[in-house]
């Protein structure tokens, strides 16, 4: 690694990461708060020791051809489904995330999801707004409780693991899930169960999903797996937008074979299935899991963490490439 490395940063980033890294490479921030055009992306990351991606920027395999000078990808986010791992690791070039510092914020966000769909909050603040409403009724803005039902957590790491815990202490939630390996310590600690997928979808009142996203979970949840869930029950989306089939689910809540669902993230972000903005049954947010003032810093200070490591030549931290990565600093 030559002494003062040049990272380049694809969108403006809490100071303090920035200032941590300038102290070791020359930083070359792009100020502009917007996704990058591909071509300045190409152009950037062909100048730069050291990229520092999000979530939007595709790192793939033909931008990786065009850049033989870069040695590390430091990704902002715990999800790296934008980096094509497999093309880095082939080239010597390891890539980082910024994983555990966004699990609390994020889990927060699944369990307002949670209750913002089951309790209608954004459907009737809508009403209230538009003076619409006519004053109270016994039969009037119903939804299904959450408290003592059964939560189906599909992907149990860190996430998953935070979200069955909340509902579980906090609701009573009885909690199955569905993942690759058995989880003895949820298992002893929130009495959950390991199921199929379809046991999962049939019995759970609430689906949680917090898989990343690789070609074995592209549509996971898709029409077939809809059909199996109780008409009464919710869709939470916390992870990526592509485990769900999005046009399968607009039909799902349209004919209400689902109560509803709640959605961070979208099959083509930032654009919508068409048809899901009218729906009155789904909660849609911006992407916004890990967006608190603190999170979003320490997520910052990670990726500065695991640039200054590598600069340092020391031990990686969240080193995402499989073991014995090729090319050294
Ligand atoms: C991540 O880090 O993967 C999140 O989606 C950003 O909130």
């Amino acid at each position: 690694m030559i002494k003062r490395p040049v990272v380049f940063v694809t969108r403006p980033l809490p100071q303090a990461a920035l200032k941590a890294i300038s102290k070791y490479a020359t930083v070359r921030l792009r100020k502009t708060d917007s996704i990058i055009p591909r071509a300045e992306l190409l152009a950037g990351a062909k100048q730069c020791d050291i990229l520092l991606p999000i979530l939007t920027d595709k790192i793939d395999d033909a931008l990786l051809a065009q850049t033989p000078r870069l040695k590390l990808i430091a990704n902002y986010g715990a999800g790296y489904n934008n980096v094509d791992v497999e093309s880095a690791t082939r080239r010597g070039i390891p890539v980082t995330n910024t994983p555990d510092v966004l699990t609390e914020t994020t889990a927060e966000l699944a369990v307002a999801l949670m209750l913002a769909v089951s309790r209608r909050l954004v459907e009737t603040d809508k009403v209230m707004r538009a003076g619409n409403y006519p004053g109270w009724g016994p039969l009037m803005y119903l939804g299904h409780g959450i408290s003592g039902k059964t939560l189906g957590v599909i992907g149990m790491g860190r996430i998953g693991t935070r979200v069955a815990e909340i509902a579980h202490h906090g609701f009573g939630m009885h909690v199955l899930y569905y993942t690759k390996h058995k989880e003895r310590e949820v298992e002893l600690s929130l009495g959950a169960r390991k199921v199929g997928l379809s046991t999962l979808l049939r019995k759970a009142d609430v689906v949680t999903l917090h898989v990343p996203l690789i070609p074995q979970t592209k549509h996971l949840i898709s029409r077939k797996q809809l059909a199996l869930m109780k008409p009464s029950a919710y869709l939470i989306n916390t992870s990526r937008g592509p485990v769900v089939d999005e046009a399968a689910l607009v039909q799902a809540l349209t004919k209400r074979r689902i109560a509803g669902a709640g959605l961070d993230v979208y099959e083509h972000e930032p654009a919508m299935a068409p048809g899901l903005a009218k729906l009155s049954n789904a909660v849609l947010l911006p992407h916004i899991g890990s967006a608190t003032i603190d999170t979003r810093t320490a997520m910052a200070m990670v990726a500065a963490k695991n640039i200054i490591a590598f600069i340092q030549r020391r031990s990686l931290p969240n080193c995402v490439n499989p073991p014995r990565l090729v090319r050294s600093a």
